[in-house]
């Protein structure tokens, strides 16, 4: 199982690297971009890889193997990124790079219920291990109430059908704790199921990706990363930010437009590059994906 990077040379030529730079890998996920940014600059630039998901580290440091480098992980969420660059005593960096969301990795073999399409614990968190105080979308879906259930389902998964969703998670909580994706799927299929007949969409997806978004905290988590992270950037640096679904893109559009509308920062890209179709026909999971770029002036 591999993890393709998505627009892995957009991204990167739009950082607009030279010797000496330090960047930021915010999403390390397999190390497709940062493996790229190695092969291409070795040794010559200082490369900072940050993943909730620990593995990510292994992951790269078996593509790494013996090229030249100069890399260090930091096991902490991107919104983070002001502590960890503090604790590695580093004033402000060349680059930021975000590829968001889950790895193919975490989706296809993690186990801890990314895919409705496998039976698994319902977790869907980031983070390898978490720990009593992380959210877990079984929390969620057992213990809140039925409105905020709905609202999130509808605010994070654009699902029309939420209160109907909702209104079926909660009965049948009431039976018996939902403790698996597929105990989840099966509630979506009968609250939804006969709406979704003949659509080539699965009933499970927008509620998927909800829950996802809610256990994470992704929106606030990019939100915050925006300002923290372009507040760590020298003059001159770039931002590459890649979305995968419509709610993250606007964040990062409406964060740039502020930027711009300051004075602080240029847009690159006026019009988000998307992947060519030679890139979605050999990987079709970069169907969504927009990226944004971003110089601090
Ligand atoms: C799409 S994958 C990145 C793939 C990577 N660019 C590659 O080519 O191999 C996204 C990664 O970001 C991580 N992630 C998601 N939210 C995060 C956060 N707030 N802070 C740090 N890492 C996060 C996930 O655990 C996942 O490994």
């Amino acid at each position: 199982m591999t993890h393709i990077p998505v627009l892995r040379d957009e991204s990167i030529d739009g950082l607009a690297i030279k010797k000496g730079d330090i960047v930021v890998d915010g999403t390390l996920g397999g190390g497709g971009h940062t493996f790229e940014m190695i092969k291409r600059y070795n040794d010559s630039i200082k490369i900072i890889g940050l993943d909730l998901d620990i593995d990510a580290k292994s992951r790269t440091e078996i593509l790494i193997g013996d090229t030249p480098s100069d890399f260090v992980f930091a096991n902490s969420g991107f919104q983070d990124i002001d502590k960890v660059l503090t604790d590695l005593k580093i004033e402000n960096v060349d680059g930021i790079l975000l590829d968001l969301g889950i790895s193919s990795f975490q989706l296809e073999v993690a186990g801890r219920g990314f895919s409705f399409l496998k039976d698994e614990p319902l977790l869907m968190t980031m983070k390898k291990e978490p720990t009593e105080e992380d959210l877990t979308a079984k929390e969620i879906v057992n213990t809140w109430d039925e409105e905020n259930i709905a609202d999130i389902i509808y605010g994070f998964g654009e699902e029309k059908y939420s209160r109907k969703i909702a209104k079926k998670i909660v009965e049948s909580r009431k039976e018996k704790e939902i403790e698996t994706t597929f105990d989840l799927v099966k509630i979506i299929q009968d609250a939804v199921g006969g709406y979704y007949k003949g659509l080539r969409i699965h009933p499970a997806t927008r509620t998927f990706q909800a829950l996802r978004i809610a256990t994470n905290s992704e929106l606030s988590n990019l939100e915050e990363v925006l300002d923290k992270g372009f507040n760590c950037l020298k003059k001159g640096g770039h931002m590459s930010i890649i979305s995968f679904h419509s709610l993250e893109d606007r964040i990062v559009k409406r964060a740039f437009v502020g930027l711009k509308e300051k004075g602080l920062a240029k847009i690159i890209n006026k019009k988000p590059i998307i992947p060519t179709a030679e890139e979605l026909r050999s990987n079709p999971r970069s169907r969504s994906a927009k990226l944004r770029l971003l110089e601090k002036i």
